[in-house]
């Protein structure tokens, strides 16, 4: 798939894009020109990526940030807000995964990973739809240096005046009107693990799930606003994260095609996008099958059944 055209995004926030798909994603959309401002806890990996994109037609901005930490997310805000600053497309990535069975179940090890998957996602989407929402300053105002730098290069408004204290000092207007370029969106990414439940990942899926959940409900929610609201669900893809899986993955992709068809995937109305679509059209086929039978079917393919 190539990506000729100009994408219709100016600045993008992603989370998670130290490594994986995110950072894949970071790569393709600086190589379009776009600003992405990236978020992840490792500083050192977002500082070697943005060094890898200083060629690109883009940069990447990176904004270390810890998704659980709720205050960290909205100070973040607040410092964009002082720089009349908001990204045109939001891209909540950040995940994790801690496999492990019924045999070693712990609330603290389920609570760790719902911290992030569930509990982060939502602590990013707190702020964002907000802004989205009923926020109207981010007009096209902007000189082509547009968005907030940090560090020495920094050309934001140091003299502007407006500088909220809190999230509930600034204005508030019902319906906003536009962001940078006029368009607000979002997309969330979940897993086709969240389907249905699989092995060693109860906690792993009940976070994804939540996040189907989630999506499906604020997009009835945010029908004739203005806002995109979009949803990815990879199969398997070859990231850091999966690396660790001991089993064979059935139709691993490489993260490169995974961010092409994520970008693909924004581009269009689909409201889920889905990849590699042959596996999880197939998944998506196992939701329709009778409990027995769908226990059965996973318990052969995945060894699960061995013991019984
Ligand atoms: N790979 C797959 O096969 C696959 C399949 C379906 C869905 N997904 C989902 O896709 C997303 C990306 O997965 P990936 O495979 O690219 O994983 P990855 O290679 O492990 O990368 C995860 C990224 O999220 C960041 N992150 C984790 N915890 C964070 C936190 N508390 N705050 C901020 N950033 C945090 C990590 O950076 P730090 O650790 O430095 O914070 C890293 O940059 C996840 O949501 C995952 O569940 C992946």
């Amino acid at each position: 798939m190539s990506l000729n055209n100009r994408l219709p995004w100016n600045t993008a926030w992603i989370t998670g894009a130290g490594r994986g798909i995110g950072a894949e994603l970071t790569r393709l959309l600086c190589s379009h020109g776009v600003t992405v401002y990236g978020s992840a806890r490792t500083t050192e990996q977002l500082h070697q990526l943005q060094q890898e994109l200083s060629n690109t037609t883009g940069k990447l901005i990176p904004v270390p940030l810890d998704i659980r930490d709720p205050d960290a997310v909205q100070q973040l805000f607040i410092e964009w807000d002082r720089q009349n600053f908001m990204p045109d497309l939001v891209v909540l990535n950040a995940g994790s995964h801690d496999p492990f069975s019924a045999y070693e179940f712990s609330a603290q090890r389920c609570k760790d990973l719902l911290d992030i998957n569930l509990q982060g996602t939502i602590n990013c989407l707190d702020p964002v739809l907000y802004r989205y929402l009923h926020r109207s300053e981010y007009g096209p105002d902007y000189g082509p240096d547009y968005g907030p730098d940090y560090g020495p290069e920094d050309k934001s408004e140091s003299g502007s005046e407006r500088q909220p204290e809190t999230l509930k000092a600034v204005s508030l207007n019902p319906v906003a009107k536009r962001t940078l370029t006029g368009t607000r969106q979002i997309a969330v990414v979940s897993s086709s693990a969240g389907y249905r439940g699989l092995p060693t990942a109860a906690a792993y899926g009940a976070g994804k799930a939540a996040l189907i959940n989630l999506c499906e409900s604020l997009r009835l929610d945010l029908q004739g606003s203005g806002v995109k609201l979009q949803l990815i669900n990879p199969g398997f893809v070859r990231t850091p994260l999966t690396d660790k899986n001991e089993f064979s993955m059935p139709a691993l992709m490489e993260p490169d095609e995974a961010a092409r068809r994520i970008v693909k995937g924004l581009l269009s109305d689909r409201f889920e996008i889905v990849f590699p679509r042959r596996f999880v059209y197939l998944l998506k086929l196992f939701r329709l099958l009778p409990y027995n039978v769908y226990f059965w079917l996973i318990g052969k393919a995945t060894g699960a059944s061995k013991d019984e």
